[in-house]
Formats: structure tokens, C-alpha cells, sequence
């Protein structure tokens, strides 16, 4: 949202709802591990490494992203 990329939110980013849910198709290493809320939605929704929440997220460069179809 800061780089105005309009990324769905249904839970305000608490991440409780998996709308932000986006893949990261370049630049996986500059994000940091999941968090504790990402990590427990991620086991139990079975995402891929690449799948990451937005609202959970804070990348120290530039990603690249594609939001799920
Ligand atoms: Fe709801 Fe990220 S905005 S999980």
C-alpha cells in the first residue's frame, strides 16, 4: 500500500483473513521469516514458501509480487 500497490484487506491487516495472501516471485530472500501470525495461517491454509502475507510482511528491498487470480 505505501508503493501503491492495491492489495485486498478484509481484516485491517491483523492477519486473521488471508485477503492480502500475494506471491513473491523475485527477491523471497529480502523478506524476513514469517511472523508468528503468518507462520500458523501458513500451516494451516498449506502455502507454498512463496506465498506470504502482505500485512505481515516487511521486505528490506523491492519485491516482485503477483496477487492470487
Ligand atoms: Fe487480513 Fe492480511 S489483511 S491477513
Amino acid at each position: 500500500q505505501q508503493n501503491s500497490v492495491e492489495i485486498d484487506s478484509s481484516c485491517g491487516g491483523m492477519g486473521t483473513c488471508g485477503t492480502c495472501r500475494v506471491f513473491v516471485i523475485e527477491g523471497l530472500n529480502y523478506l524476513p521469516q514469517r511472523n508468528e501470525i503468518e507462520a500458523e495461517m501458513a500451516v494451516d491454509r498449506g502455502f507454498d514458501v512463496t506465498e506470504r502475507l502482505s500485512c505481515q510482511s516487511y521486505p528490506e528491498r523491492n519485491l516482485t509480487i503477483q496477487k492470487p487470480k
